[in-house]
């Protein structure tokens, strides 16, 4: 029976209350026998800080390391708002992405029917939508130097942000998406600004030439990143893929979110470049929403993004395809009785809390397993 080691790093908000989630999700799998997950947890974010004055500690970085994936919740909240850019919440998870070599960001967005008309859209608009977004997560504006704000002692400062990318890296998230889309639509939508930036350029001219020499039967078209947000909300179903670089792909994602329904359905995957001895890649699985620190301890948060990012790990990471759809058709049918957390709630539908959504989602699985 395979055994594979889990980081499980809850972090802030209501991260702790949708990783429990996971845990009983984690406890079933195990259970049933043909596969043994060993889990071990430590702090991230803010919690961290509190307790050791850093975002992640460097024991907890060496476990990631070590890990066959890691299961990231959520960081960060006002609590923390003053303490040293370093060591805020976030700095954590970009350490995580950073350190990991986490360069490809897979973000579905997913519409489930029950779920069409808790959309701001209209259901024809999304009913059924099932895309993706590939965000670039290791370069771009996020990690670009120089990263200052300098004094010029005028009563002015100047802040600098760069915003960079080299051939490879964006050669690299490209192949990727071209290789999503032939297992789907056959269709890659790239997007930037080569209208007003220099990266976009580049980023235009190397995905062009990537799609020329190799993914020819892949169709591929290029949308400005601000003309494709539009085009996200007026007729989503268009895209299949969409392949964009850090930044536009943390706005993208946002958007994308709210087509499902609620930013509590997006699931994400993050991973590395395939390691050519071991056959592995470095992964780490997180739902897009944040820690919602409104909504912390109150039982209330949706925990389905956290559960389908765990259904990802097992597709991504663990080659369990079955189990993953397992997941995702228990979720379809916990929500097709008519339940949701407060953040998806409609009119005739029920209304519950956190662990009752898991609780439900793990007896559909149940019933489906046999
Ligand atoms: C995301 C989040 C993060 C990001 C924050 C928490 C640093 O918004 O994963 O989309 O900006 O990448
Ligand atoms: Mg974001």
């Amino acid at each position: 029976m395979p055994t594979y080691k889990l980081l499980l790093l809850p972090g802030d908000g209501i991260g702790p209350e949708v990783m429990a989630e996971v845990k009983k999700l984690i406890a079933w799998l195990n259970a049933r026998e043909n596969v043994q997950f060993v889990t071990e947890e430590e702090l991230v974010g803010g919690c961290c800080y509190d307790a050791h004055e850093v975002a992640i500690q460097n024991e907890t970085m060496a476990k990631a390391h070590a890990a066959d994936a890691v299961i990231f919740g959520a960081v960060g909240g006002p609590k923390w708002d003053k303490v040293d850019y370093d060591a805020r919440p976030e700095a954590g998870l970009l350490r995580l992405r950073k350190d990991l070599g986490l360069f490809a960001n897979i973000r579905p967005a997913i519409c489930y029917p029950a779920l069409a008309d808790a959309s701001s859209l209209k259901r024809e608009v999304v009913d059924g939508l099932d895309i993706i977004i590939l965000r670039e997560l290791t370069g771009g504006v996020y990690f670009g130097e120089p990263k200052t704000i300098a004094d010029l002692g005028n009563g002015q400062k100047r802040a600098v942000d760069t915003q960079v990318y080299d051939t490879y890296e964006i050669e690299r998230i490209a192949r990727v998406g071209f290789e999503l889309a032939r297992k789907r639509r056959n269709k890659l939508t790239s997007m930037e600004k080569r209208n007003v930036m220099k990266t976009g350029v580049l980023w235009n001219e190397v995905v062009s030439a990537l799609h020329e020499r190799e993914f020819k039967d892949v169709a591929l078209e290029h949308q400005l990143a601000d003309a494709g947000g539009m085009q996200l909300v007026r007729w989503p179903k268009q895209f299949d893929v969409i392949v964009t670089d850090n930044l536009f792909g943390d706005m993208l994602s946002d958007i994308a979110a709210m087509l499902t329904g609620s930013l509590g359905m997006l699931p994400s995957a993050s991973l590395g470049e395939l390691d050519g001895r071991t056959r592995k890649r470095k992964a780490l699985y997180e739902p897009v929403h944040g820690s919602a620190p409104d909504i912390a301890g109150k039982g209330t948060a949706n925990p389905i993004a956290m559960l389908a990012s765990f259904g990802m790990a097992l597709r991504y990471s663990f080659n369990m395809d079955k189990e993953a759809d397992l997941i995702d058709r228990a979720i379809a049918g916990a929500l097709a009785q008519g339940l949701r957390t407060a953040d998806i709630k409609s009119e005739g539908s029920k209304v519950v809390s956190t662990s009752q959504m898991g609780d439900a989602i793990l007896r559909e699985a149940e019933k489906l397993a046999v």
